[in-house]
């Protein structure tokens, strides 16, 4: 139960590195069936994503292509919480490379679902430009994520309403290198 310091606040563990690996063996296991032949493309979304993507797609055995796009939220002065696009995909290359979404079965890839208002927002989205199917995959999922609609298909694990780390999710920067997954201390 070795703690961790990050800036001034203490994390001790809540998910050990084995359960992260095992859950993300059988979440990749279940991808693989369920999309092997139809050459997915996941979309991570940065920066919380790139760990639990990169050992997601380690475990897909058929051709598949990867990306990732950066999002940012507005709330304040939005009411509505739009979400914005700052790094992303192509909209429709001509070329054909990775990145159309027209006709593809596309599966979204984060870390923790929240509010769920960044995937709310970019599922619409994505769902404008005709993906052949769409659907979620996250790491975390916390309770308060009943305050924007989001249909998962697969989660790593239901926790508390906890601030947590590790495993790409960060605390001011820091924490995203921690193999397993820790929650503030009181
Ligand atoms: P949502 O739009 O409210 O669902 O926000 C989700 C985003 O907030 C995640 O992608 C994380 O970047 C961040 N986030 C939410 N909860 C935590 C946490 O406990 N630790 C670190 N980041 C978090
Ligand atoms: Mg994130």
């Amino acid at each position: 139960m070795r703690k961790v310091k990050l800036h001034d606040l203490t994390f001790r563990p809540m998910i050990s590195k084995s359960a992260v690996q095992k859950r993300v063996k059988e979440i990749g296991a279940a991808l693989d069936q369920e999309f092997f032949g139809k050459k997915p493309l996941f979309i991570g979304v940065l920066n919380g994503a790139f760990v639990f993507m990169a050992d997601l797609v380690r475990q897909f055995s058929g051709d598949c292509e990867v990306v990732f796009v950066k999002l940012t939220s507005y709330s304040g002065t939005e009411s509505s919480g739009k979400v914005e696009t700052v790094l992303g995909i192509e909209k429709s290359p001509s070329d054909g490379r990775a990145g159309k979404i027209e006709g593809r079965h596309v599966v979204v890839v984060e870390d923790i679902l929240d509010s769920g208002r960044t995937l709310h927002f970019f599922l619409e989205h994505l769902s404008d430009q005709k993906p052949a199917s769409l659907s979620t995959v996250v790491f975390l999922r916390k309770p308060t994520a009943a305050a924007f609609l989001v249909e998962v298909a697969h989660v790593g694990f239901d926790i508390e309403n906890k601030f947590v780390v590790g495993y790409g999710l960060d605390y001011n920067g820091l924490g995203r290198n921690l193999p397993k997954i820790y929650v503030l201390d009181k």
